[in-house]
């Protein structure tokens, strides 16, 4: 079995006059220890399907089954507990919060899980070693370089050691060299620590460093060069 499996996944948006269905029927499986890259132009629906992933949003209709669970049919609740639990997710703007250090900021989705202040800690310093931040620990975001800070947020996904790790255009923001060393970060996440990830781009320089690249076309998922995913 999978540990992603989308059946029948359709999301539309809107009321009675103006409705986008940006996802339609869509049926996709990613396996664990998967790294895929999703593509598509822009308003095409990639942050969408993520936010499906990561229980962010509901679908229309189908199921959206996670690890054998059905996150569609959590309520609000469990759902918020299974995230804690299962999702690591990583923005274009890195979604820092400004007032807290690195360490602090990485510290913020343990304290939703029951751990000791000791226990926070080896995580919290695991996995600023982990993106190789130990020495910036106690920086400020504004007191870092862009690669810098999404390198805290990609600590901060992965501190919880999660499932599943999401990445919206995780190098949007970057230049091209600090974005090729994230997309290295990312790469050996999955390689060396065996983390699912699926990172939407528009970049096909970034998707090259996924093992698998699917694209979002009118609703439907298809693997990158036309055949279906
Ligand atoms: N919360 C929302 N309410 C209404 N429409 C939305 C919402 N989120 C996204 N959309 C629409 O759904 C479509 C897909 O959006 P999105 O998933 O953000 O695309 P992408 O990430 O591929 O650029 C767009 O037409 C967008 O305007
Ligand atoms: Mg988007």
């Amino acid at each position: 079995m999978s540990l992603i499996e989308l059946r029948g996944v359709t999301k539309t948006y809107g009321g009675t006059t103006e409705k986008v269905t940006p996802l339609e029927d869509l049926d996709f499986a990613i396996d664990a220890g998967e790294f895929v890259a999703l593509m598509g132009p822009s308003g095409s629906g990639k942050t969408t399907l993520l936010h499906l992933l990561a229980g962010i949003d509901q679908p229309t209709r189908g199921s959206v089954s996670i690890g054998g669970i059905d996150i569609a049919q959590l309520r609000a609740r469990e759902l918020a507990r299974w995230r804690t639990r299962h999702v690591g997710y990583v923005f274009q703007s890195y979604n820092l919060i400004p007032v807290l250090t690195a360490w602090e900021n990485v510290e913020v989705p343990l304290l939703l899980l029951p751990l000791s202040k000791a226990d926070r800690a080896a995580k919290i310093a695991l996995a600023l070693a982990a993106v190789g931040l130990t020495d910036r620990a106690h920086h400020l975001p504004r007191q870092l370089s862009g690669g810098q800070q999404q390198r805290v947020a990609i600590a901060r996904a992965i501190v919880a050691d999660p499932t599943l790790l999401l990445a919206d255009e995780p190098t949007g923001n970057l230049d091209r060299k600090v974005a090729s060393a994230t997309l290295e970060l990312l790469q050996r996440l999955n390689r060396e620590f065996g983390k699912t990830l699926v990172m939407v781009t528009h970049d096909p320089a970034a998707a090259r460093y996924a093992g698998r690249i699917v694209e979002l076309d009118k609703g439907r998922l298809v693997a990158a060069g036309g055949a279906h995913a």
